[in-house]
């Protein structure tokens, strides 16, 4: 903050005399702030790894080097000491004075604090704040219909696995209208998982059928968003012809093919019967017999 002031302080004094000059100490104000005032911030999702770095002063000795967040150590090292037991899903990397923490959890999430010591004793502190997010799945659309007391339909469409919390929103040309007689929400609700903190998000409506069907509707959640569905989609009171006929005809191509198959098996049976009967000649002989009948009747 002393940079700060002393830089805010020159830059008005040199604004005041040396107007030319002013875009020069405007650029080397900017870095003079930015380099008092260390806070990053990184971004992570469940189960992906995210790494820490913590910049160091180059060509400097350093001491001491470690991140913690509040006051609990997580990953670090002493030139001359063995440190306390780190986080389990933590690695240091020495040289590149940095921790890679893995299989990230909503709750890593919060404000890491990165510490180096150089050897002169000189400390210089490096605030990270850490946010890990989830994706919520893509949301499941359930319809059922009640065509007995007025024609309506009741929609749920539920996501699982996010963070942060997020509610279910609807879209589609009808929800935009204000018309509570045509659709409303029923219930939402976002469900926590107390062990890893992640939401279960759900939405019921319900639509009435009285204003015809209604298409290309969706739900979505965060930045997913559920296949498009359509609801009171007009009942079929008969059959169409098209699909009447085609059926019949198939019926009909069944039952030749049987009627074809049980004649051709009958056919078969009476064949073999009759040969039976016939004192079981066999053609080959039929013919034999004929041809020596022949030479007899040339001799
Ligand atoms: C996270 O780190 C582990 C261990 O090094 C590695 O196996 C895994 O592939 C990494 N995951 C991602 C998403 O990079
Ligand atoms: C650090 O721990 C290792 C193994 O536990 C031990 O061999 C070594 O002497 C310790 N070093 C110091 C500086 O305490
Ligand atoms: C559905 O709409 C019709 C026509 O506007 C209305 O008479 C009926 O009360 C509505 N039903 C419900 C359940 O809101
Ligand atoms: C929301 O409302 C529907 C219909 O009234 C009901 O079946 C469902 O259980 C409710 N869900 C929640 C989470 O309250
Ligand atoms: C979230 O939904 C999943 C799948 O339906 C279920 O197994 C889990 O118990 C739900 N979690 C909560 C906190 O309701």
């Amino acid at each position: 903050m002393m940079a700060l002031s002393w830089n805010l302080q020159c830059f008005r004094n040199q604004w005041l005399s040396l107007r030319p000059l002013t875009l020069v100490l405007a650029v080397i104000g900017f870095f003079s702030v930015t380099e008092s005032v260390v806070q990053t911030s990184l971004r992570g999702e469940v189960g992906q790894n995210v790494t820490f770095h913590c910049p160091p002063e180059k060509q400097r000795t350093i001491n001491l080097f470690y991140l913690q967040r509040d006051n609990e150590f997580v990953n670090g090292y002493h030139a001359s000491k063995n440190v306390s037991k780190s986080w389990e899903n933590t690695r240091l990397n020495k040289t590149g004075l940095a921790v890679q923490m893995f299989n990230l959890k909503v709750s890593h999430s919060g404000n890491y604090r990165c510490i180096i010591q150089y050897s002169n004793n000189q400390v210089t502190p490096t605030d990270i704040h850490l946010s890990v997010t989830a994706n919520y799945s893509k949301p499941n659309v359930t319809i059922s219909c009640d065509k007995n007391h007025g024609y309506s339909c009741l929609v749920i469409c539920a996501s699982q696995g996010g963070y942060p919390q997020r509610k279910m929103r609807w879209s589609g040309a009808v929800t935009g209208n204000t018309s509570s007689q045509m659709w409303k929400v029923l219930n939402s609700s976002e469900v926590p998982d107390p062990n890893t903190m992640l939401f279960n998000s759900s939405s019921t409506a319900s639509f009435n059928c009285s204003y015809g069907e209604q298409k290309f509707l969706s739900c979505s959640v965060g930045n997913v968003t559920s296949e498009l569905f359509k609801v009171c989609v007009p009942q079929k009171t008969d059959k169409k012809p098209g699909d009447h006929t085609m059926m019949v005809a198939a019926i009909c191509a069944v039952a030749v093919v049987v009627i074809g198959l049980l004649l051709l098996l009958w056919t078969c049976r009476k064949q073999r019967q009759a040969g039976a009967a016939a004192g079981a000649v066999r053609p080959e002989e039929v013919i034999v017999l004929r041809g020596i009948n022949k030479e007899e009747e040339a001799s």
